[in-house]
């Protein structure tokens, strides 16, 4: 069960690595946990018996993982800090100028307090990509879950927007949305969808209105996607209701533009930096230049947004089994946005895209 984290304990030299409920947490051991105002850290030292920090009302969930060490669980009533002071007594070898690495994106400042206090000789330092190193690159098993969020989030997609009408509220649309990915058999979100029409669809993470109607000639974008065995898909799709402008149709025809350019361009060996700089030089030189935002994309799984991200300056090289995001967007302040999002799996050869819902220009409504 450890043995992911004790080979980033080995590549990395650090002492001991600290874990709290998430991604990275849920990949080692198989469930996840809620991060509310209990803290839950496991610390796995490079040498020596890991020990965990698990609020009581958590045993019965925890136990069953059967994990490799010291559980310290602690009450309401008691509070957590006589937890954590156990656990740092179990934890001599961690003393002075020893490092621990944290999840620096996931762990909250009272962890960090609480267990910076119980391990005073410790450094704490933020590990983040080298413990989430574990999740880069996708078993069979993670792509199959992943396929299958994709396959039901694009069935739902495509049940919602049979139903669009001119008038609908996007808070409407939301929620046919939501039955159409329940129904599907999704196990649940990958996150709160966005459904964003006209103006609202220029703000690339929008909240859906209750007081807007979808209006003719709107762009109607839904962000959005199902999870299926912890794994989630993120899949943007861009309609038109009613009809389309022919500058409206121009600006979403360069979005695709970029989008195709990032298929075509994504191979092993290539740089992150660089399918971003393809993607982001087809909306430079664009006549839209001035409506681009943001970067390419990010890597795909447990986690929305992952290692890789796709953006330039990294330069890190795309390996067979990596999964991420090709989603260029164009945003024009009041007016309208369009973004194309797709998810791809790096392959021997290139890359398969796991999202097939089609991309050309659509109306809908
Ligand atoms: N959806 C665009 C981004 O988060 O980068
Ligand atoms: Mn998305
Ligand atoms: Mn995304």
């Amino acid at each position: 069960m450890l043995a992911p984290v004790h080979a980033v304990l080995a590549r990395t030299g650090l002492d001991a690595i600290a874990l709290v409920p998430g991604a990275n947490f849920l990949r080692v051991f198989g469930k996840d946990f809620h991060q509310m105002e209990r803290p839950l850290v496991v610390v796995v030292p490079a040498k020596g018996d890991p020990v965990a920090i698990v609020p009581n009302l958590e045993m019965g969930s925890f136990e069953p993982l059967g994990f490799p060490g010291k559980i310290f669980d602690w009450r309401d009533e008691a509070g957590y800090m006589g937890a954590f002071k156990a656990a740092g007594a179990a934890l001599p070898q961690l003393g002075k100028g020893t490092r621990v690495g944290v999840e620096g994106q996931r762990m909250r400042v009272f962890d960090f307090m609480a267990l910076q206090s119980v391990l005073p000789g410790a450094t704490l330092t933020d590990a983040h990509a080298d413990i989430s190193s574990i999740r880069l690159h996708k078993t069979a098993e993670e792509l199959a879950a992943l396929r299958e969020a994709i396959r039901l989030s694009e069935i739902a997609l495509e049940a919602t927007v049979q139903q669009v009408r001119v008038g609908m509220t996007e808070k409407q649309v939301e929620a046919i949305l939501l039955g159409e990915l329940f129904k599907a058999g999704c196990d649940g979100l990958s996150f709160d969808p966005i459904v964003a029409a006209g103006d609202n669809a220029a703000k690339p993470h929008a909240s859906a209105r209750a007081d807007y109607a979808i209006k003719r000639g709107d762009a109607l974008l839904f962000d959005f996607g199902g999870r299926y065995r912890h794994f989630s898909a993120d899949i943007t799709r861009t309609f038109f209701v009613g009809e389309v402008s022919d500058h409206d149709r121009a600006f979403y025809d360069t979005v695709l533009a970029a989008n195709s350019k990032g298929h075509e361009v994504s191979r092993p060996g290539i740089t992150a930096s660089d399918v971003d700089d393809a993607v982001c030089t087809v909306l430079e030189q664009s006549q839209f230049a001035s409506f681009k935002r943001h970067k390419t994309g990010h890597g795909l799984g447990l986690d929305v947004h992952e290692a890789p991200q796709i953006m330039r300056g990294n330069q890190a090289k795309l390996e067979p089994g990596m999964v991420f995001t090709i989603e260029p967007g164009l945003y024009r302040d009041g007016e309208t946005g369009v973004r194309i999002e797709d998810d791809v799996v790096v392959t021997e050869n290139g890359i398969e895209s796991l999202t097939s819902f089609p991309r050309e220009l659509r109306i809908i409504g």
